[in-house]
């Protein structure tokens, strides 16, 4: 797993646009796999100021809340369009966000995982990390091996999002969500951090028992994993000056 801690949030943020900048750049038909919430909405202005070629990609998205319309302005389909696919020249095709409102949500889940095997797996899954350590809504327990399914949310979780919503009650309680095991197959997974409230949950993920208590530790199992902090989400990792080391002993070829 390489670690980048970075003085503050939007420092951390640049150099992750450059990272999937640079894949978008080598192979303009790659597969991305793509992710809401706070953190991420920095990473796709940067990544929409850099007027990057989005015609040929195809893209997959995490998760999206069970019960709310692609219009809700809360669903992830309502984010992905206001915050990325708006500004950018994607083939509207080539978006795919789990359906919230799948009358067979089973079937609509095996379908997703068809989807992204016929498109030839994820070649970046982007990730941010929840305070209690779910990756996508692969709330804590969730099995490494799990797949596209639905899920409950955790009462921490409802109350995380419950800023996005006015108040907790109007938060959903079941998700879609791609599932551990899915997200583990893709070829390269890089995870964005900000914020003391992260920062339990990141040294559970980088340096903790590898358990379905914290869900992000899976990730010690993949073999290419970056994730992006500040100081604030570093600040309970151990190895933070090696991790900071490492990456200023960087060879040129390997910079972001
Ligand atoms: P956040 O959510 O970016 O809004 O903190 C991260 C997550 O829950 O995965």
């Amino acid at each position: 797993m390489e670690i980048i801690i970075q003085p503050t949030a939007e420092a951390a943020t640049k150099i992750a646009s450059r990272l999937v900048a640079k894949l978008i750049n080598e192979k303009p038909a790659a597969v991305l796999g793509l992710a809401t919430g706070g953190t991420m909405e920095n990473l796709y202005r940067e990544l929409v100021a850099q007027k990057l070629n989005w015609s040929k990609l195809t893209t997959f998205n995490l998760d999206e809340y069970v019960g709310l319309s692609p219009q809700h302005p809360q669903s992830y389909h309502s984010f992905m369009w206001e915050n990325l696919f708006r500004h950018v020249n994607i083939a509207i095709k080539s978006v795919n966000i789990p359906d919230g409102l799948a009358k067979d949500i089973p079937a609509a889940c095996e379908n997703y995982e068809r989807k992204i095997s016929a498109a030839s797996g994820l070649d970046i899954q982007l990730l941010g990390i929840g305070t209690d350590g779910h990756i996508g809504f692969n709330e804590p327990t969730s099995s490494f091996a799990s797949r596209t399914r639905i899920k409950t949310l955790t009462p921490q979780t409802l109350a995380d999002n419950a800023r996005f919503f006015g108040n907790e009650s109007a938060v959903p309680h079941h998700v879609i969500t791609m599932g551990i095991g899915t997200i583990l197959e893709s070829r390269h997974c890089v995870l964005l951090a900000f914020g003391k409230n992260k920062a339990h949950a990141v040294a559970g993920m980088v340096e903790g028992a590898i358990t379905a208590m914290n869900p992000a530790s899976a990730l010690q199992w993949h073999p290419k994993v970056t994730v992006f902090l500040d100081e604030a989400s570093a600040s309970e990792l151990k190895m933070q000056e090696y991790y900071r080391w490492v990456y200023d002993q960087k060879p040129d070829w390997q910079k972001i």
